[in-house]
């Protein structure tokens, strides 16, 4: 069999470093090359500690920079692609919509080049990780599966949506070997708090308002991050040439119900009167065009590949509460400089 040298992007952000980690510590056989550009939301703290393993490199880069991708498969002989580089946060898309285009979509153009230039024959795979949010808004019932047509709404949305059509358009025109997934939202550590969970236990650690958009009534499926991770895995190795996979939790919560939830854990860790810190809720105005639900019906995963999540709910949030709780200055680190002020014009405007 041929060395399997893998390039996967965006892996000091959230998805991709507990992909990476993954990968590295469960195949010493494969060689993993970590490209990212370590915007605002990467941090190399959060794959410090497999940042020496002999089978890993990281290399900073830009997807945006054709050139400098195609020179990469060539010099590290780039077998395989696991694509999570991205812009990721719907409101800074809203405000911001130009990353977002650059990144989502040139970005994954560049790639797909990048692979279709480099990759004559043999054992090839671009795998790209996409999200739910390209399907749009459910009502109050259904689910999202692989047949469900794209309608998305956001910036953000769109970009992935362009992302995933041009993924496809190379499978079907180019045979380039493309495989991917549809995941809705991940929660668990390293996560970065301008994102609803750890953005909420954050505040209620530090006493200040939790911003509930609207009426906090939007519906969001979750599934844990290693179960993704693991989803992204089985995928990689058993999911078929040319097919999608829906990645979900099974897990629907209402934003202001899982906020509520989250209120009732950090009351009990901080030793604090049950209660007190829901005081804390704020309701702030709704996101433009704010999807109400996004639910994923994960049953080809399960029937065709054998994957689902593997922890309860409370459990995993329990745990991803602990690891931040527990993790004081990797959250200090990352919410100083630019964050601040990101969150002063989002949230006081
Ligand atoms: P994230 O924002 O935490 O991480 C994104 C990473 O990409 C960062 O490390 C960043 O530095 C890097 N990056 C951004 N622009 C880049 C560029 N131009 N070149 C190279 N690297 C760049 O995002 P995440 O939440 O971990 O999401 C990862 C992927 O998974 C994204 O493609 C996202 O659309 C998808 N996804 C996320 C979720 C979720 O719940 N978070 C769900 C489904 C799918
Ligand atoms: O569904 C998958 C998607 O999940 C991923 O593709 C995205 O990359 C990821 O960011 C996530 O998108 P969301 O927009 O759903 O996540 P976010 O944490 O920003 O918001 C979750 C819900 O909480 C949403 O209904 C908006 C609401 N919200 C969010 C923030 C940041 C609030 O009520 N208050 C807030 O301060």
């Amino acid at each position: 069999m041929s060395q399997k040298n893998i390039l996967i992007t965006g892996g000091a952000g959230f998805i991709g470093s507990h992909v990476v980690r993954l990968f590295v510590n469960k195949y010493p056989e494969y060689k993993i090359i970590n490209l990212d550009k370590l915007t605002y939301a990467g941090n190399l703290e959060n794959i410090r500690d497999i940042e020496s393993k002999p089978n890993y490199k990281f290399v900073k880069g830009d997807i945006q920079d054709k050139d400098f991708l195609v020179s990469l498969f060539e010099s590290e002989k780039i077998s395989h692609v696991i694509h999570l580089a991205a812009e990721s946060h719907v409101d800074r898309s809203i405000s911001g919509p130009m990353d977002f285009i650059m990144t989502n979509i040139v970005g994954t153009a560049n790639l797909l080049e990048a692979a279709r230039s480099s990759w004559k024959e043999g054992d090839h795979i671009f795998y790209h990780v996409s999200t739910d949010e390209v399907y749009g808004s459910l009502g109050d019932e259904g689910f999202f599966t692989e047949k469900t047509g794209y309608d998305p709404r956001s910036p953000y949305s769109a970009s992935k949506a362009s992302s995933d059509h041009l993924v496809r358009a190379y499978y079907h025109t180019y045979k380039l070997p493309v495989k991917l997934s549809n995941c809705s939202n991940n929660y668990g550590s390293h996560h970065f708090p301008e994102k609803l969970i750890p953005l909420m236990i954050n505040n209620i650690k530090n006493n200040k308002p939790l911003p509930v958009y609207g009426k906090g009534e939007n519906v969001r499926d979750r599934p844990w991050v290693e179960d993704h991770a693991r989803a992204i895995d089985t995928i990689f190795h058993n999911g078929k040439i040319g097919e999608s996979y829906n990645v979900g939790g099974w897990n629907e919560w209402t934003n202001i119900a899982l906020v509520k939830f989250l209120c009732q854990i950090m009351d009990r860790k901080l030793n604090r009167q049950p209660g007190e810190s829901e005081k804390l809720i704020t309701y702030v105005t709704d996101r433009a065009g704010h999807d109400l639900r996004y639910a994923i019906d994960a049953t080809k995963i399960k029937n065709e590949l054998g994957w689902e999540p593997s922890i309860k709910f409370e459990e995993g949030l329990e745990k991803t509460v602990d690891w931040y709780l527990q993790n004081e200055k990797w959250v200090n680190d990352i919410t100083s400089g630019e964050y601040q002020k990101y969150y002063a014009a989002h949230y006081n405007s």
